[in-house]
């Protein structure tokens, strides 16, 4: 049967852990000289209906750094803009390349692509989730402070995509999470009624943050709400995370962004710049992981 990587918790522990740990030793290779071929003559198609840097950049080069290569397809470029149905396109692509990523706007499009896709399918960001994020995240905390098992995770802002993705991320890797929304901004309703284990709700920013051992954040206009930003911005007011949010947390706290941030936004410069914030490493652990994981997929 083909892998696929669409929903977080469609997954294991033991292989999200095994990609995680995997992604440890290539970083360590490849900054120590190593030469990784293992993915030589291998393909990957890359399909975006949304703007990226880090994505595209960090699948780019990994499959280049495995000796494969790597195809940017923009969805306006090729027929799929054009009303070519999924499934076609699906059926086609997947019969020339050995992996497709998607970053498509409606995470029913991603699923309806990987149900006529021949090679593994990679949801690189919806309208849903983020798993790729995620993935690095985790592999981040593990660098800096060990196992996340038990720890806890203060999510402040927009009920985005990342947050719905760290939702499915709780009970797999044993972590509790506080999300602290303004109201009318919490995740979906049916990410809220799914996932209820150690996840705890608040409207009150100060109050999520005590005792954790991440503070994590991102935009509050996402990718496709810019409509809605003015009236964002009102709504999120007070839920900058800035000193004092961290100061409730524990003294080994780190601040995690998935990245693009805005300063004086979603977070004061101080902490997005400070000594907690681990945000390049994050950012550089979306290469790695991904090549851990575009291995776990495409190997034999
Ligand atoms: N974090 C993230 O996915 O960044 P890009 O939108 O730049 O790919
Ligand atoms: N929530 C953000 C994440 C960007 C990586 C968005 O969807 O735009």
């Amino acid at each position: 049967m083909t892998k696929h990587f669409i929903d977080f918790d469609d997954h294991s522990l033991e292989i999200l852990q095994n990609i995680i740990d995997r992604a440890i030793s290539l970083k360590k290779e490849h900054k120590e000289g190593h030469v990784n071929n293992s993915l030589n003559n291998k393909t990957l198609a890359m399909i975006f209906d949304k703007s990226s840097t880090r994505t595209r950049v960090s699948f780019e080069a990994g499959m280049t750094q495995l000796g494969g290569q790597s195809l940017f397809l923009s969805e306006k470029d090729i027929q799929l803009g054009r009303g070519e149905p999924i499934t076609d396109s699906a059926i086609v692509i997947s019969s020339m390349v050995d992996a497709v990523m998607l970053r498509l706007s409606s995470h029913e499009d991603i699923i309806e692509f990987s149900k006529h896709s021949s090679k593994p399918v990679i949801n690189a960001l919806s309208d849903e989730s983020h798993p790729c994020q995620i993935l690095a995240d985790l592999m981040t905390y593990q660098e800096q402070r060990g196992a996340i098992k038990g720890k806890k995770i203060a999510w402040i802002g927009d009920g985005c995509n990342v947050c719905q993705t760290y939702m499915q991320a709780v009970n797999i890797f044993d972590f509790s999470l506080s999300i602290a929304t303004p109201e009318g901004y919490e995740p979906s309703q049916s990410y809220v009624d799914k996932y209820q284990n150690n996840i705890e709700y608040f409207n009150k920013p100060l109050d999520a943050c005590i005792d954790a051992d991440i503070i994590v954040t991102d935009v509050w206009t996402s990718m496709g709400q810019e409509s809605e930003q003015k009236e964002r911005e009102l709504a999120f007011k007070g839920f900058q995370v800035d000193e004092e949010m961290m100061s409730k947390a524990k003294n080994d706290v780190i601040f995690m962004h998935c990245l693009p941030a805005y300063r004086g936004k979603e977070v004061s410069a101080d902490v997005i710049d400070g000594k907690q914030s681990v945000i390049w490493d994050e950012a550089e652990n979306r290469l790695h992981v991904q090549k851990a994981l575009l291995l776990y997929l495409i190997e034999n």
